[in-house]
């Protein structure tokens, strides 16, 4: 807060301090307010909390916790969002709804076929193929292969591909909110499941979530990809893609949100696709009770 409440994200920066919008007092990097215009007498106690931050991967990461725990080697290594080998398209999308509806949504891929019909793929046999989950302490990571199978439209015009493909989908949820899809295909059969992913593309579709409220989040996402690095038009294709497809998602999750005002969770019924998404749970539950002890 600034002076009278004022929020300061409706300031601006200044050197390296935050300078209110409303009646200019500026506050250094720890949160002390350094000057108030037209007065010299700074009052006792005119403070704002300060986080501690860190910018890696063109991206700053926050610790909204206890500063003594702030730990940067629990940053991901997503690399891609900062390499020349590689091009981003990137969007934001304020959405009202709690975090981890997203995160459930982002770990269920059964969901696509049926969301996604319009921009991804509307092929029910997609919904059926198995995925292999490992769960880590802080982590899950989903995965599956679809060989011999058409490309999805996207896929299908950036790669230029004809007759069928093999098509990998992984994704990796970090605590607490960051997830990072490993996903392309390759013309079939030309060795991608073993690691030889020449005849084909790749793409990182990468999901950094933060909650706000309990029933909104700031929702920043890219799509990097490994092809065409240079070409403008591939950028706004990808863009324009991966925008409508989580456009999708984010209807439906506040849609989604308006109805668990009235219910809740404990309530529903539960089918193999919500596995991965109540291991989330679980183990986010787990290390809110670790840190709620240890503050
Ligand atoms: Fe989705």
């Amino acid at each position: 807060m600034g002076t009278r409440a004022a929020p300061l994200s409706l300031g601006e920066c200044d050197g390296d301090g935050i300078r209110c919008g409303y009646h200019g007092l500026k506050f250094d990097e720890a949160g002390n307010c350094v000057e108030i215009p037209g007065q010299t007498q700074i009052p006792p106690g005119a403070t704002v909390r300060a986080y501690p931050t860190v910018q890696r991967w063109n991206m700053v990461w926050i610790w909204m916790g206890d500063p003594a725990q702030a730990d940067d080697s629990t940053i991901p290594e997503y690399f891609w969002l900062d390499d020349t080998k590689w091009k981003a398209a990137t969007g934001y999308i304020p959405m009202q709804g709690n975090y981890q509806l997203l995160v459930d949504n982002l770990l269920d891929f059964t969901h696509v076929t049926y969301l996604h019909k319009k921009t991804l793929s509307a092929d029910p046999e997609e919904a059926k193929v198995p995925v292999k989950v490992d769960r880590g302490e802080r982590s899950i990571a989903v995965s599956r292969w679809i060989f011999n199978h058409e490309a999805p439209p996207l896929f299908a015009k950036a790669g230029s591909f004809e007759g069928k493909v093999d098509r990998w989908q992984t994704t990796t949820w970090l605590a607490p909110s960051t997830l990072a899809f490993d996903v392309g295909c390759a013309r079939a059969d030309t060795g991608a499941v073993d690691g030889d992913r020449s005849q084909g593309i790749s793409i990182w579709s990468t999901h950094l979530i933060t909650p706000e409220t309990d029933t909104t989040t700031h929702y920043n996402w890219a799509y990097v990809r490994d092809f065409a690095l240079d070409d403008d038009n591939m950028t706004n294709i990808m863009h324009d893609g991966a925008k409508a497809t989580f456009e999708e998602d984010v209807e439906m999750i506040e849609a989604q949100q308006e109805r668990l005002g009235s219910i809740s969770f404990d309530g529903l019924i539960d089918i193999n696709a919500d596995n991965p998404p109540l291991q989330m749970r679980r183990i986010m539950e787990e290390l809110i009770a670790r840190e709620s002890t240890i503050q």
